[in-house]
C-alpha cells in the first residue's frame, strides 16, 4: 500500500463533534439522512463496490448489515436478490423506515451481536465504523472495536467474509484499527483503499476473512 497518502480532510464529520451517537442522531437529522436521495445514491454505490469485494457466490446467503441506518445497503442487496439480509441499527428511530415485507430490521449494537455462532454468511458495515472507533486513547472505544470484531467473527461461518467500509480520521486511526484486529482476533484481512490520491473521493475498506 501507497504510504504517502494523504487524509486533508477539513470539514469535522459528526463523530468528531459528537461524542454520544444520540446526541447527533435527533429525529430532524435522521429524517434528513433517511430521504437524502443523494446518500441512497451514494450509498449503494458503496454497496455495489462492496458486492464487488466480498464476491459473494449465492444469492440466498445470510447477509448482515451492521448499522443499517434507514437501510439503504439493506434494501439495495434485497433488490439485487439477496433476500435474507438483516439489518441491524443501534437507533430505534431508523428502523421506522423499513418495509417489513422486504427486510426485517434488528435494534442491537454491533459490538455486541445478539445471533448464535456460524450463522451468518457475511457481515456488511458501510460508514458505521468511525463511530465505534475514532481516538486511539480511549480505551472503552478500542474494547468495543474488539467486540465488534470478536462477535462478527463469532457470528460468521467458516470461511465466509466482512467488509467494512468507513471514515478514518487519519492514518494512525486506521493502522490502529488493523493492528488491534491482528493482536485480538482470528481474522485474516487488508486495508482496500479506492481512489487513494483523491480525498474526496477515497473510498477505505477494510476486508476481513475468516479461517
Ligand atoms: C452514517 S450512518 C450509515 C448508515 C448506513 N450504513 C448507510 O450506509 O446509510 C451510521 C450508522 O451506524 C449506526 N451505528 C453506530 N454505532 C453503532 C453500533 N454500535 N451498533 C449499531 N449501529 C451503530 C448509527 O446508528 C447509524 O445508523
Amino acid at each position: 500500500m501507497n504510504e504517502d497518502f494523504n487524509f486533508n480532510v477539513k470539514k469535522k464529520r459528526p463523530e468528531e463533534i459528537y461524542q454520544n451517537i444520540f446526541d447527533y442522531y435527533t429525529e430532524q437529522t435522521i429524517v434528513q439522512y433517511a430521504t437524502s436521495k443523494s446518500m441512497k445514491k451514494i450509498q449503494e454505490k458503496i454497496t455495489l463496490r462492496v458486492l464487488e469485494i466480498l464476491d459473494l457466490k449465492k444469492k440466498n446467503y445470510i447477509i448482515l448489515d451492521a448499522g443499517s441506518g434507514p437501510g439503504f445497503t439493506s434494501i439495495f442487496l434485497n433488490s439485487v436478490g439477496f433476500q435474507k439480509v438483516i439489518a441491524l441499527d443501534l437507533i430505534p428511530d431508523f428502523l421506522k423506515f423499513f418495509d417489513l415485507k422486504e427486510v426485517n430490521p434488528i435494534l442491537a449494537d454491533m459490538c455486541s451481536l445478539p445471533f448464535r455462532s456460524h450463522i451468518l454468511d457475511a457481515v456488511i458495515s458501510i460508514s458505521a465504523l468511525q463511530w465505534i472507533y475514532r481516538d486511539i486513547n480511549n480505551k472503552s472505544m478500542e474494547l468495543n472495536l474488539v467486540n465488534m470484531i470478536n462477535s462478527f467473527y463469532n457470528a460468521l461461518k467458516p470461511k465466509s467474509k466482512a467488509v467494512i467500509q468507513f471514515y478514518p480520521k487519519n492514518k494512525t486511526i486506521m493502522k490502529n484499527i488493523g493492528k488491534i484486529i491482528v493482536k485480538n482476533t482470528d481474522f485474516n484481512g487488508n486495508f482496500i483503499i479506492d481512489n487513494l490520491n483523491n480525498p474526496k473521493k477515497r473510498k477505505i475498506f477494510l476486508f476481513l476473512k475468516k479461517n
